[in-house]
């Protein structure tokens, strides 16, 4: 049983393979107390003296005696402001008189078979037939129901606990019983008190064409937080946080991890407080949110994803991995080989017409590529990034004879077909702004700033969504399209909405993502077969959010295979190769101006869903050449690197010289090693990797030789790479047991 309640010691017990989870009440004032996390416990009895109510820094015989310095020690499940606890709370409430004090008393719980959803917002799910794949698994649901009684306000805790995979979910569900509306000022989805342990604290940082590098630093006492309150996600900072014990490497130490299926703004948090506990948090950013909750009405926090590694990173990332391929991605190509694709961004920017499009697909078609995707600058008016967002009608001047022909011919050629849309926006110079210049959001009377000449559209309004739905739908049903990069290229400012009262307005930011949800869930809805990408400026809303519409995500604009070795490696702690849009590029790179070798580039992009993103009717006679090989290459390992269990190696962002990554099928009989020189040094010894996740006992040929090797061997003293020569040089080891 994945869930237990022990009744006389009022404890939940929460259960996955690894862990376990223990939630107990205290008997009197009913507070709910976070009593472990941890390596699972096979026995639930007498577990009632962790929740630790007689225990310094208090000393009086009753709690209610010296509520205040209880309560700022208190180890609470779900902690609330304004009576005591004076570390980071969770949630906060204003009332119609102004009052900001709540205080949740536990009422009692059901467990339910299978797992939550959240309504309007993307969830795990139990069951893995939903993601169209044929291993099932179960889930089950605890709901702990608390109500503050001042407030009339009842909080439901949910949990979903996995039965084959080391997560655990928590999200909110806030319920006003009162007759007169209240104010949700900060509502997060999961917090937990731990003993601090030396914690290390390791988030993903970063910037436009620089997402997800991995910053790990000890905490100290205070808080600590990452967060984005852009509206999205973000470039910058990254909806996941984890508390490493100091010795934490790829295999051994304690990993506490957080992960937000959102896509809006969010926190990660942890706090060191004076009794040398630690309080890790997440949740939806408190920067300029307020939700007017009216009586009767339910609020919803989306849902953060716990996991526990007591065996390093390498178990947390293969949890994440697991978990978001079988219990968040429902695409049916999550499991299915997806198109080569050619884009034409990098080819051409904003100067193409259909001639050259189709130049293009026929090159493309004969180097084995399975798929043109027409990129921004087919639509309206526009030939720079300065107009027509909005106009979603062909501009025929560029592909004469319209959506329908340039599909036709590229079908005729052989190629699928895929388009580029940024729905969620809107340009001052656009008919859609002279028509609406309402939709954009703004504050009245100010000046919006503008940000790539553009404004964001006002997604709070049911006839905006409406709008903005059929633009897109319109086009997906005029022509066989099979494939859409969805893109959102700026972040929100002038958080103002002419839709919303005033008391409202700070719920504007929620608002316009479950308004980008809705969009994404009616397009997967009408267009079940349409492959859908991700996209914001590169990776700015790579996150588990999207990846419920989405099976991958367009992972930066940074297309150099050197940068890409470590935004590919932030990116892979967390989210699976399957849903890294990954491409090779022309030289020198556009990003960085930096020239690699057309292997290296084919090498790294291989890790992800793999494509093309250049001119492939200018670029050196002898790098077309290679693309035919690079397609095979493709189509011989997708399978690997799409399913099988992502191992890191080594990491040229930590050791200055080189990086390698291996990819092993479920059944242990087929291994994928990739191994980069970024810098080629004089007169060092072989570099000798130790591979993971192989069969010890087995038997590995590596491909292409005669040399055979025992797994215990190669994972324990080491494969000897052989000598690379130069500067990003790149080799790919095929391991077959014999
Ligand atoms: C940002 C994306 O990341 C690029 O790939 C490209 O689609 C541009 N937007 C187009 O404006």
């Amino acid at each position: 049983m994945a869930i237990q309640y022990f009744e006389q010691e009022r404890v939940f017990k929460l259960d996955t393979p690894n862990t376990t989870y223990l939630i107990g009440v205290v008997d009197e004032e009913g507070y709910l107390g976070h009593l472990y996390y941890g390596a699972r416990l096979e026995n639930g009895q007498g577990l009632g003296y962790l929740l630790r109510t007689e225990e310094a820094p208090f000393v009086p015989s009753k709690n209610n005696r010296e509520k205040s310095s209880f309560l700022d020690f208190f180890h609470t499940e779900y902690p609330t402001g304004g009576v005591g606890d004076y570390r980071e709370s969770a949630l906060e409430v204003r009332n119609a008189d102004g009052f900001t004090a709540c205080q949740l008393q536990y009422q009692d719980y059901e467990i339910l078979d299978g797992k939550y959803d959240i309504p309007g917002m993307p969830a795990t799910f139990a069951d893995a037939a939903q993601s169209s794949h044929a291993q099932s698994s179960q889930a089950t649901t605890l709901r702990i129901r608390c109500v503050d009684s001042v407030l009339n306000l009842e909080v439901i805790l949910q949990y979903g606990v996995f039965e084959d995979v080391d997560a655990i979910t928590r999200s909110v569900i806030i319920q006003n019983h009162d007759d007169s509306p209240v104010y949700l000022e900060k509502v997060l989805s999961a917090s937990i008190d731990m003993d601090m342990e030396d914690y290390e604290m390791l988030t993903l940082h970063g910037s436009w064409a620089r997402e997800r590098h991995i910053q790990r630093n000890k905490l100290v006492y205070g808080r600590q937080s990452i967060g984005s309150f852009r509206g999205e996600s973000g470039h910058q900072e990254h909806p996941f946080i984890a508390l490493v014990s100091p010795d934490t490497t790829q295999e051994h130490g304690s990993v506490y991890a957080m992960s937000f299926v959102y896509s809006g703004n969010f926190i990660a948090q942890a706090e060191v407080s004076q009794f040398d506990s630690v309080r890790l948090q997440m949740g939806i950013h408190t920067q300029g949110f307020s939700w007017k909750l009216d009586p009767k009405e339910t609020f919803y926090s989306p849902e953060v994803v716990l996991t526990y590694s007591g065996n390093g990173l390498d178990h947390m990332t293969h949890t994440f991995h697991n978990l978001y391929r079988n219990h968040l991605i429902r695409s049916p190509y999550l499991h299915q080989e997806r198109p080569i694709l050619i884009n034409n961004w990098e080819a051409t920017y904003f100067d193409f017409d259909r001639e050259k499009l189709l130049a293009i697909a026929r090159d493309a078609k004969d180097a084995g590529i399975e798929m043109l995707v027409m990129d921004d600058g087919w639509f309206g008016k526009r030939s720079s990034d300065d107009s027509s967002l909005g106009d979603w009608f062909v501009n025929e001047e560029k592909l004469q004879g319209g959506l329908s022909y340039l599909v036709d011919e590229v079908k005729n050629i052989g190629l699928k077909f895929g388009i580029w849309f940024e729905p969620e926006m809107i340009s001052p110079d656009s008919n859609l702004y002279r028509a609406h210049p309402d939709w954009a959001i703004s504050i009245p009377r100010r000046d919006a700033t503008q940000s790539r000449s553009q404004f964001v559209l006002d997604l709070s309004r049911p006839e905006v969504i409406d709008y903005t739905y059929e633009q897109v739908a319109k086009i997906l049903r005029s022509a066989p399209i099979d494939y859409v990069k969805w893109d959102m290229n700026r972040q929100l400012s002038d958080l103002g909405s002419v839709y919303l009262e005033a008391d409202k307005m700070g719920e504007l930011s929620h608002r316009y993502v479950l308004g980008v949800y809705e969009l994404q869930e009616r397009l997967v809805t009408e267009f079940p077969d349409l492959l859908l990408e991700n996209c914001s400026g590169g990776g700015a809303r790579f996150d588990p959010g999207m990846l419920y519409y989405s099976p991958q995500i367009w992972c930066s604009d940074d297309t150099d295979a050197i940068e890409r070795l470590q935004i590919q490696e932030g990116t892979a702690l967390v989210y699976p190769l399957s849903t890294i849009g990954a491409h090779v590029s022309d030289c020198p790179n556009h990003s960085v101006g930096r020239t690699t070798p057309f292997k290296t580039r084919g090498d790294v992009a291989l890790a992800g869903t793999f494509g093309y993103e250049l001119d492939i009717t200018k670029i050196p006679d002898a790098d077309r050449a290679m693309i035919p090989e690079q397609t095979a290459q493709y189509h011989k390992y997708h399978e690997l690197i799409r399913e099988g269990t992502y191992y890191r190696i080594a990491s040229w962002g930590t050791n200055h010289s080189y990086d390698c990554y291996m990819v092993v099928n479920q059944d242990k009989t087929d291994a994928l090693v990739t191994y980069v020189q970024v810098l080629g040094q004089a007169n060092v010894h072989t570099k000798k990797m130790k591979l993971k996740g192989l069969d010890a006992g087995a038997t590995y040929e590596l491909e292409g030789t005669s040399e055979q090797y025992l797994g215990e061997s190669l994972m324990n003293a080491g494969y000897i790479v052989p000598k690379l020569w130069g500067d990003f040089q790149s080799i790919l080891l095929h391991f077959i047991r014999v």
